[in-house]
C-alpha cells in the first residue's frame, strides 16, 4: 500500500498561538486511520491545516505525492482531499439534493455529477427518499450521512471526517461508521477520522494516533490502542 497522505513536522495554530507541535502522521491508500483526543486537543486544527484552510506555521503536508502546504484549500479539494466538517455544515434551507449538488464543485466532479448522484443515492437510500426535503429537517444521523454523501460528490481520494459521531445516539454512531467502512471497502476511498469518541473510532480503524495538547503521544493498531492501559485510563474510564 502506498502513502496517500504524509504529514511531517507540522506546526500550526492561530496567529501567534501555537496549537499543533511537530505532528508526524501518515495514511496509506485504502486505510482508515483515526486521530483521537479530548475536546481542545487540536483535532479540528489538524484537519484545517491539512486541507489548507489554515496555513501551517512550519512543516509539510504531502497529499498524493504533491506538497499541498502552500496551496489554497480549493486546490487540494480538486485533487481529492475532502473534509466533512464537524456537524456536517449542511445548508439547512436547501434541499438534500441541492446540498449534494453543491458537493460537486470542481470541474471533474461537475462533469460527472449525474452519475455520482445516482451512485450516492443508491448507497444512501434514505437520502434518495428525502431528496426534496430541507436539510435542516433531517435527523442527526441523516444529516451526517448527507454530509458524507456531499463529500462523495466531490470525488474524494481521502475523506477526512471531523467528529462524525458528535451528538448522535450510539446506534446511529454504529450505523454511520459502518457506512463509512463500506465506502472504504467498495469505493476505493481512504479515511482519516478525528474523534473524541475514542472507543468507536479505535474500533473502526486500522491504525490510530492519540493527540494530546497538540502533540501525538502514541500510535499503533486500533486493537493495540484499545488494549493500552494508559488509553483505557485516560479515554475510556477504565
Ligand atoms: N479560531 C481560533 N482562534 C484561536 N484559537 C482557537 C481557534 N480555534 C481553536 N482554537 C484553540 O485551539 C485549540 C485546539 O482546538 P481544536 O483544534 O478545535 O480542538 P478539537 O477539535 O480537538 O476540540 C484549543 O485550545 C482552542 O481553544
Ligand atoms: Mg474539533
Amino acid at each position: 500500500m502506498d502513502t496517500i497522505l504524509n504529514v511531517s513536522k507540522l506546526c500550526s495554530g492561530y496567529g501567534e498561538l501555537p496549537v499543533l507541535h511537530d505532528i508526524d502522521l501518515h495514511v496509506k491508500r485504502g486505510e482508515i486511520v483515526s486521530v483521537v483526543g479530548a475536546n481542545g486537543a487540536g483535532k479540528t486544527t489538524l484537519l484545517l491545516t491539512i486541507t489548507g484552510h489554515l496555513r501551517a506555521q512550519s512543516g509539510q503536508v504531502l497529499f498524493d505525492g504533491q506538497d499541498v502546504s502552500a496551496e489554497p484549500a480549493h486546490a487540494a479539494a480538486a485533487r481529492g482531499l475532502i473534509m466533512v466538517p464537524e456537524g456536517g455544515r449542511l445548508f439547512p434551507f436547501m434541499t438534500v439534493l441541492e446540498n449534494l449538488e453543491l458537493g460537486a464543485y470542481h470541474q471533474q466532479a461537475r462533469a460527472q455529477m449525474k452519475h455520482n448522484l445516482d451512485e450516492v443515492m443508491s448507497f444512501f437510500p434514505i437520502l434518495a427518499e428525502r431528496r426534496q426535503q430541507l436539510a435542516g429537517r433531517l435527523s442527526g444521523g441523516e444529516r451526517q450521512m448527507c454530509a458524507v454523501a456531499r463529500a462523495m460528490m466531490g470525488m474524494p481520494k481521502l475523506m477526512m471526517l471531523d467528529e462524525p459521531s458528535l451528538g448522535l445516539a450510539p446506534i446511529m454512531v454504529d450505523r454511520v461508521f459502518e457506512l463509512v467502512k463500506q465506502l472504504v471497502a467498495t469505493k476505493g476511498l481512504t479515511v482519516l477520522l478525528v474523534e473524541q469518541n475514542v472507543r468507536n473510532a479505535l474500533q473502526m480503524c486500522q491504525r490510530g494516533y492519540i493527540l494530546e495538547h497538540g502533540q501525538l503521544l502514541k500510535t499503533g493498531s486500533g486493537e493495540d490502542l484499545l488494549r493500552d492501559p494508559d488509553v483505557q485510563r485516560s479515554y475510556m474510564g477504565l
